[in-house]
C-alpha cells in the first residue's frame, strides 16, 4: 500500500479553516477600512521577485539564511518575497513618472522566511505594509506612528498594552562615530546590538570586540545605551540631525497627546539594512508577546536600485500571527467576529429540488446569506441538527403543502419561534423583524 501523506502543512505555515479565516477577514477588513480613512491605497505585489532585489538592501540575515529562493527553467535566480518594501521600491520606480507624491500605498500580503517557528514568528506570515514616500524632514514620519497608535486605538488598545520605541540611524552613527569615536562601520555594531535580546550577555560582547570595539568602549555603549533622549542630546554634536530628527518627532508627538505611547530606545537599530534615519518596533506590554508587532523606518536610498532620482520613504510591516496574539491576550476580539446570519432551506421529498434552489434564490437577492440543504437525510430532525451545528440561524422550510399554498415556515433557530408566511413576502417580513 502506498504511504499516506501527512495532512499537516508545511513546518511553520498554517492552513486557513473557515473560523480562522473569519477572524482573519475580520481584521484585515478593519486595517484596509482604517488605512483607506488615511487615503492610504492599496497595492500588492507578485510573490516571487528576482533574488537580486532582496540581497540588494534586505541585509545578511534575512538574504543569507532566511529567504526562500531557486532558480527557475530560464536559469533566472527568483525569491519567495520576505518582505515588501524592495517590491514597493521597484513598483514606485516603475511609475517614477507619474506617480504624484506624497505616495500613500498600503497592502497586505503573504510572505516567506525560514525561520525557527516561534511564538510571533513562522515560515510563512501575512504582513500590513504601510508606506509613504516622497516626502523629506519628519511629517511623513509621525504621521506613519500616528498611523499605528490609531489603528491600535481602532481595536481598542490602550497605552497600557503597547510601547512604540524609536530610535534614528543617523543618531546611532553619530553615537558610534562622534561619541565613541570608533572607526568601524556602525551598522556592524548595530547587528550586534539588534541581537542583544537574543543572545548571551557574553556572546554580545564578544561580537562587538570582533566588531572593533575595546571593552572601555564597550562599557561606554552599555552606559550610553541606558540613557534618555534628553540626557543623550547633550553629549551628541550639536549639528547631529538624527538628533533634530527625533527632537521634532517628539515635539510633533507631544502636540499631537502621543507622547505615552512612545519610548526613546537606542538599542533599535532594525536588522534590515535599508534603513536610514527614524526607525521604530512596537512591542506588546504584555510579557507573553516577546516579539516585536510593528518594525519601520525611513529609507533614503531604495529608489536609487532602479534609477537615478533619489527619493525617501517610511513605512512599516505588521504581521499577523503577533497581531492575532496581541488581540487575543487583551481581550480585543469581539464575541462572534464574522459570524453574520445564515439560512438554511430545508429540503422534502415531495417537492422538486430545483424548487428549493429557485427559493433560495428569492432570499439571497436581498443580499442574505441562503444555502439549501443538501444532505442525504430528509429527516427534518436532521436538518435541524445540521442548521444549529453550522451556525444558521433560520430554517426555511417548505413542505408539499406550503409549496402548493404559496407560502413558507421561517424558524429563527436561536429564539425558538417560527412564522408562517406568505411566499411573496416573506422575505421582507424576516427584514423588518
Ligand atoms: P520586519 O521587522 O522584518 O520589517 O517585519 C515587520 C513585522 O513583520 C515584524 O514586526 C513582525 O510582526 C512581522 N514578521 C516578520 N517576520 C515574521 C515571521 N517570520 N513570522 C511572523 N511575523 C513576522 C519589514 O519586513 C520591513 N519591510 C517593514 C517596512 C515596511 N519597512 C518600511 N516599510
Amino acid at each position: 500500500m502506498a504511504q499516506l501523506l501527512p495532512a499537516r502543512p508545511y513546518v511553520g505555515t498554517r492552513d486557513f479553516y473557515p473560523e480562522d479565516m473569519r477572524l482573519r477577514n475580520w481584521y484585515f477588513n478593519k486595517i484596509r477600512k482604517f488605512a483607506a480613512s488615511f487615503c492610504y491605497e492599496e497595492v500588492q505585489g507578485p510573490l516571487l521577485e528576482s533574488f537580486d532585489l532582496f540581497a540588494a538592501k534586505s541585509g545578511e540575515e534575512l538574504v543569507k539564511e532566511q529567504v526562500y529562493h531557486f532558480y527557475d527553467k530560464g536559469n533566472r535566480h527568483l525569491a519567495i518575497r520576505p518582505e515588501m518594501t524592495p517590491t514597493v521600491a521597484r513598483m514606485v520606480a516603475g511609475r517614477l513618472n507619474d506617480l504624484r507624491v506624497p505616495i500613500r500605498w498600503f497592502s497586505i500580503a503573504n510572505f516567506m522566511r525560514y525561520e525557527r517557528p516561534q511564538k510571533g514568528r513562522l515560515r510563512e506570515f501575512y504582513q500590513l505594509n504601510v508606506d509613504i514616500l516622497g516626502v523629506e524632514g519628519t511629517r511623513a514620519d509621525i504621521e506613519v506612528i500616528d498611523f499605528i497608535i490609531s489603528l491600535l486605538n481602532d481595536f481598542g488598545a490602550d497605552s497600557s498594552m503597547f510601547r512604540v520605541k524609536i530610535s534614528n540611524r543617523r543618531l546611532f552613527n553619530d553615537v558610534i562615530n562622534d561619541i565613541l569615536k570608533v572607526d568601524t562601520d556602525a551598522m556592524i555594531i548595530s547587528k550586534a546590538i539588534d541581537k542583544k535580546a537574543k543572545i548571551s550577555p557574553e556572546k554580545y560582547t564578544a561580537w562587538l570586540k570582533e566588531s572593533g570595539l575595546s571593552d572601555e568602549r564597550i562599557g561606554e555603549l552599555d552606559e550610553i545605551m541606558s540613557m534618555g533622549f534628553k540626557e543623550l542630546k547633550k553629549i551628541l554634536p550639536a549639528d547631529s540631525r538624527g538628533a533634530e530628527e527625533l527632537s521634532q518627532l517628539f515635539d510633533d508627538a507631544e502636540k499631537l497627546g502621543l507622547s505615552q505611547y512612545l519610548e526613546f530606545d537606542l538599542a533599535v537599530v532594525r536588522g534590515l539594512e535599508y534603513y536610514t534615519g527614524t526607525v521604530f518596533e512596537v512591542y506588546d506590554l504584555s510579557p507573553e508577546n516577546k516579539r516585536a508587532l510593528f518594525g519601520g523606518g525611513r529609507y533614503d536610498n531604495l529608489i536609487g536600485l532602479f534609477k537615478k532620482e533619489a527619493m525617501t520613504g517610511i513605512g512599516f510591516g505588521m504581521g499577523d500571527v503577533i497581531f492575532q496574539d496581541f488581540l487575543q491576550t487583551h481581550g480585543l476580539i469581539p464575541e462572534g467576529v464574522g459570524a453574520e446570519e445564515k439560512l438554511l432551506v430545508a429540503v422534502f421529498p415531495e417537492v422538486p429540488y430545483a424548487e428549493y434552489l429557485k427559493l433560495s434564490k428569492e432570499w439571497r437577492a436581498v443580499g442574505l446569506r441562503c444555502a439549501v440543504y443538501a444532505g442525504a437525510s430528509s429527516r427534518i430532525k436532521k436538518q435541524i441538527q445540521f442548521a444549529e451545528k453550522e451556525n444558521y440561524r433560520y430554517l426555511i422550510i417548505m413542505g408539499g403543502d406550503e409549496f402548493a399554498n404559496g407560502t413558507v415556515t421561517v424558524k429563527d433557530l436561536q429564539n425558538s419561534e417560527q412564522w408562517l408566511w406568505e411566499r411573496k413576502t416573506a422575505v421582507q417580513n424576516l427584514i423588518k423583524k
